[in-house]
């Protein structure tokens, strides 16, 4: 079985990508043969600047590694290191209808927050069915929102298939946990860099713990009487990092009453602290071992490209390009 995820080198990754995609893809390591990859052509739909695309990039590198990406059982490589991507790309888009790509939500979003849209911005989860079906993947680890574009990636891969014969390619699956299908952000929304809500898995202790106690959104449920469980932001967020008998014990102070919001956000800011702990260590070793993580990339790059040229040598036989 082959897993496959990507994220978008698009600044500090956040705890909605943590247990959205990245948690969800280090568990599934062992399951199967883990394709993992930095979507860097996908970055420059949103942004063109070539110094922030190559630190974003090292950045999430690093990022993943440091939580739990295992290069010696998951094949971990940038986008644009199998530029054969685009080839699929260009041939998926030939069965592609505009008025499938005119639905996307992500792409109404992204113009709607202020985003020039261009080509590529529009025909981003063309890419992206590209990304997935280049590797015959089986089965794509990603957050809610990305649910679209895999009914996308399904709907192109069989339209390639009933064009040019079954197994042409091989159709995924999205697996979206439930738990963490949507993780929220300050404001209770989903968390997102274009909401500005986020929390950093990696930002400096102050201004990260700093979020927490002045931005996230609460009630004014008076200290001494019991809060609201449901809905409530800081729960949904205490629930990722604590242990099941420390939240059961926070929603019994909740509704006991006698302790203030700011009690609740400084137990919230501790154990978010405290969970990504181990994951700040190894990042520190990661980055004192300059050579690793170039190294790293390479080895997955050309592992990627093996496979690659297995699946686009058949679709280009099916498709008459040989
Ligand atoms: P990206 O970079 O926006 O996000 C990376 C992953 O994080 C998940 N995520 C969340 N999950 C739960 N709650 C949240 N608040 C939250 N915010 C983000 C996303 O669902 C995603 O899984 N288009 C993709 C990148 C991509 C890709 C692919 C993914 C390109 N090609 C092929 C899978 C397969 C994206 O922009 O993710």
């Amino acid at each position: 079985m082959r897993i496959l995820t990507g994220l978008q080198p698009s600044g500090k990754l956040h705890v909605g990508n943590y247990f959205g995609a990245m948690q969800p893809a280090v568990q599934l390591q062992d399951k199967g043969e883990a394709f993992y990859f930095i979507a860097d052509y996908h970055a420059m739909t949103s942004s063109q600047d070539p110094a922030a695309l190559r630190e974003n990039v090292r950045e999430l590198a690093i990022d993943f590694l440091a939580c739990g990406l295992d290069p010696e059982r998951a094949v971990f490589f940038r986008q644009s290191a199998v530029p054969e991507v685009n080839e699929l790309a260009w041939i998926l888009s030939t069965v592609c209808p505009f008025s499938l790509l005119e639905k996307g939500h992500s792409y109404k979003d992204k113009v709607a927050n202020g985003i020039a849209p261009n080509h590529a911005l529009f025909a981003y989860p063309v890419l992206m069915a590209a990304d997935i079906l280049l590797y015959d993947s089986n089965q794509v680890p990603v957050g809610k929102d990305q649910k679209q574009h895999l009914e996308m990636t399904r709907d192109l891969a069989g339209k390639l298939n009933e064009t040019y014969g079954e197994g042409t390619v091989v159709v995924p699956e999205p697996i979206i946990r439930e738990d963490t299908a949507v993780v929220v952000g300050t404001d209770g929304r989903k968390m997102s860099k274009s909401y500005h809500n986020t929390l950093p898995i990696f930002g400096e202790e102050k201004p990260s713990k700093k979020i927490i106690m002045k931005d996230l959104v609460t009630d004014s449920t008076p200290l001494e009487e019991p809060k609201p469980v449901e809905d409530s932001t800081i729960l949904a967020l205490y629930k990722l990092f604590a242990s099941e008998a420390d939240y059961n014990q926070m929603v019994a102070d909740h509704l006991s009453g006698g302790f203030g919001y700011g009690h609740f956000k400084t137990r919230l800011a501790d154990a978010y602290w405290d969970f990504f702990a181990p994951m700040r260590a190894r990042r520190e070793e990661i980055i004192a071992d300059p050579g690793y993580v170039d190294a790293v990339l390479k080895r997955g790059a050309e592992r990627a490209r093996e496979e690659s040229a297995k699946v686009l040598a058949r679709v280009r036989k099916a498709v008459g390009l040989v």
